[in-house]
């Protein structure tokens, strides 16, 4: 099956150690600035009603800004309480100075 790459970003509008949000064909997705990469999740928490943009990002994990569960933003895996489904996370590429994303 061939991969369909969708535009959703400029590379540079992504910072660096911080996460943005941003609707992509009608997702509410994630992106996160790691180490010269680009990373992307969803931006609902699998915990609730909080949208992971509006978090704290240390590293490689995302802190939930309502109850304080955290996920791997490389996987979308929970790495501590209360969160304990993962959120889905998007292949990313780079290419053009741009961030392409693969949805489906
Ligand atoms: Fe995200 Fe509760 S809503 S940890």
């Amino acid at each position: 099956m061939t991969t369909h790459w969708i535009d959703a970003a400029a590379q540079d509008d992504v910072p660096q150690d911080d996460v943005i949000g941003l609707i992509v064909q009608g997702r509410d997705i994630a992106l996160y600035g790691v180490g010269g990469e680009v990373f992307a999740t969803d931006n609902l928490c699998t915990h609730g009603n909080a949208r992971l943009c509006d978090g704290f990002l240390e590293g490689h994990e995302i802190e939930c800004p309502l109850h304080q569960g955290r996920f791997d933003v490389r996987s979308g895996q929970p790495t501590c309480p209360p969160v304990t489904s993962a959120v889905r996370s998007y292949p990313v590429r780079i290419e053009g100075g741009r961030v392409w994303l693969a949805l489906d």
